[in-house]
């Protein structure tokens, strides 16, 4: 068997185009002192691996660039160990090249939950970064109280229908925002009805009847009019947690990038806008009982969007882009 890599050929600055990788062959690693060699199974697909194609380090978790393979979250089994802490069969999840093979520093690594206890779909969905941004941007940075009107948008997504979850295991009233009209029913039924929706992506003008002027907690993981219109109905003391802008990653010319025009609103209510990424240092293990908690008592299930095939992994990118996933996107390799 040969290994495959997806390597950055080109950074993708506009609209984007899967051919910015190319697909390179070659043999299978073996492990240096110390590290281990992990055969991928199962990769998470995401928005930020799009900011990370832009090749502009203010974008990138960790530094890369033409002629490496793109990273991103994976599961995979060990091959070949030369750390002590690992067996060949582990299990282990976490940050790796888009690789069949790679070589892989076991700090960056931890043992995957056994499949029988959970499936590994479910565990990329909710044990990743994917499930610390909604758990924490809900808790830590939200600061949700069961008296707050929580609005979320890309709400039928990996992070959103997570956070929505989160927010109404608090007892939370939440309204969903999502593009289309079976993304809006997925909400209404999956997430026990209480979730209310719209349809309204391109012409949202108010979050919903209802909940004018009364927004408590925003997760918006979208930006675009939105937020204008999120500020103009924000109650006195309003937390935006905003942890992505996804409408604001396939823009060729920087003209039409969006431009927010109610910032001061945040003035007049008293309210915080703040972004984050999903690492909360030391207050991890808060957000991770929380996920584990509610993981438990079956409150959080995500929906997964499982393509077929490490060859298909640059095309199956653009669905984020154009709305086509349902839930998690994740590459089976
Ligand atoms: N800060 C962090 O650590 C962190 C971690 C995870 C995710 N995120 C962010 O969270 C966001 C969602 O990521 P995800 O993995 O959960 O993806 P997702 O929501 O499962 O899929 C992306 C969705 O974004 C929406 N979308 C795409 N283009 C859009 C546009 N031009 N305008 C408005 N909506 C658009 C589509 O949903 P609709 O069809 O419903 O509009 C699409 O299905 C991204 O911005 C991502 O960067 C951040």
């Amino acid at each position: 068997m040969k290994n495959q890599s997806w390597i950055v050929d080109r950074a993708s600055t506009g609209t984007y185009d899967p051919r910015c990788f190319c697909l390179i062959e070659g043999p299978i690693p073996s492990a240096p002192d110390g590290k281990i060699v992990v055969q991928t199974l199962l990769m998470s697909l995401d928005p930020t691996n799009l900011n990370w194609l832009k090749l502009d380090p203010q974008l990138q978790a960790i530094p890369f660039g033409i002629g490496y393979p793109m990273i991103g979250v994976s599961i995979g089994v060990v091959i070949e160990s030369r750390a002590p802490a690992h067996a060949v069969g582990d299990v282990v999840t976490g940050m790796w090249g888009w690789r069949r093979f790679d070589v892989v520093d076991p700090l960056l690594v931890h043992p995957a939950k056994p499949a029988t206890e959970m499936s590994f779909e479910q565990q990329l969905a909710i044990f990743s970064h994917v499930g610390r941004a909604a758990a924490g941007g809900m808790t830590l940075i939200g600061e949700v109280k069961p008296t707050d009107a929580v609005l979320v948008s890309g709400a039928a997504g990996a992070t959103g229908s997570l956070a929505a979850r989160i927010a109404k295991a608090q007892g939370c009233r939440v309204v969903g925002i999502a593009g289309g009209p079976d993304k809006c029913e997925f909400l209404l039924d999956e997430l026990n009805s209480t979730v209310r929706s719209t349809t309204s992506k391109k012409t949202f003008a108010r979050p919903s009847t209802g909940t004018s002027r009364a927004v408590s907690t925003c997760s918006s993981t979208m930006w675009v009019g939105k937020i204008d219109a999120v500020l103009t109905n924000m109650a006195v003391g309003c937390r935006i947690v905003l942890c992505g802008a996804i409408s604001q990653y396939n823009i060729s010319e920087p003209s039409n990038l969006y431009g927010v025009q109610n910032l001061p609103l945040l003035i007049f209510r008293s309210a915080r806008l703040q972004g984050f990424v999903a690492d909360f240092g030391p207050r991890n293990h808060v957000v991770d009982n929380l996920l584990d908690d509610l993981t438990q008592r079956g409150q959080l299930i995500a929906r997964t969007h499982v393509v077929d095939g490490f060859e298909n992994v640059p095309d199956a990118l653009a669905l984020l882009l154009n709305g086509k996933n349902r839930g998690k996107l994740l590459a089976q390799v």
